[in-house]
């Protein structure tokens, strides 16, 4: 078999098409505000891309760098103020932040109804408790990949593969919800392969470049690698060892040009819900 190619720069175009109009025949302009703390440069890669994919889908978009010397109370200050603002529907901080910032504060200070990371806890309990809520963006552009490529999901084996509170375990809870008979697999996981061989449909998000392999794809299988990794070579892979796995999977995407674009449009779409639900 070989795998058709979904192609998630294609997907997310068209999802921040579809975006653009709804916001165009808005009465206001749904506001997001990304907070970038320090000089990550990886950071400043995906926030530029975050604040121009906004800007050119007609949010009212901006960016607010702080130095890497920021206090923690500086920055829940600063989110305080945002929660109240009236313009702004969406905050978002971007991870990781500096050590002398602990993140699960900065999290827990952002306004439930304003998380458009969908990292709120109480996000993250209702998600879980099967209640309307932000969901958190990569996960959530997972799930639109799954079904543009045909995926059947009531009822077929998913395998997660990664435990993270920003992917791994929401996408277990939509895969879920949308009838999979759910797996949750990581690096204490006995006989990974095994383990995702039985896939029918494997997500992958541990961060290590290659790390599955060909052989552990069951044939058939659809496969959405979540991975952005540097290899030995310096070059930018997925989790997924690609032309391997593209000769037994049904369906795989590549990296780069899979989920990333889609957790961009997937932040737009929750920032332009959270201003409709705010503002009716
Ligand atoms: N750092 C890496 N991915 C993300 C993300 O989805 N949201 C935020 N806020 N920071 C990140």
């Amino acid at each position: 078999m070989t795998a058709r190619i979904i192609d998630g720069k294609a997907v997310a175009e068209r999802l921040r098409g579809q975006l653009a109009a709804r916001i165009a025949a808005l009465p206001f302009r749904p506001g997001l505000r990304v907070v970038r703390v320090g000089d990550d440069p990886a950071s400043g890669v995906y926030v530029r891309n975050k604040d121009r994919a906004a800007a050119a889908a007609g949010f009212d978009s901006a960016t607010i760098h702080l130095p890497a010397d920021t206090r923690e109370s500086d920055l829940l200050m600063l989110v305080e103020d945002l929660n109240i603002d009236p313009a702004v529907d969406g905050i978002l901080v971007q991870l990781p932040l500096p050590p002398q910032i602990r993140p699960e504060m900065v999290i827990a200070a952002i306004d439930p109804a304003k998380d458009v990371d969908g990292f709120h806890p109480v996000n993250a309990g209702r998600l879980a408790a099967q209640q309307p809520g932000l969901v958190p963006c990569t996960p959530k552009g997972v799930m639109h990949l799954l079904r543009e490529a045909g995926a059947r999901l009531a009822g077929a084996r998913a395998v997660v593969l990664g435990r993270s509170q920003i992917v791994g375990r929401p996408m277990a809870q939509l895969l879920l919800a949308a009838d999979c008979t759910v797996t949750i697999a990581h690096s204490r996981t006995r006989d990974l392969p095994a383990e995702c061989r039985r896939a029918e449909i494997l997500v992958a998000a541990v961060g290590r470049a290659e790390m599955v392999r060909g052989e552990w794809i069951g044939e058939g299988a659809v496969v959405i690698d979540v991975g952005i990794n540097h290899n030995g070579a310096g070059k930018l892979v997925g989790d997924v060892a690609f032309d391997a796995a593209a000769e037994r999977a049904a369906a795989i995407n590549p990296v780069p040009g899979g989920v990333g674009p889609m957790t961009i449009a997937c932040l737009l779409e929750n920032t332009l819900e959270a201003a409709l639900a705010r503002r009716g």
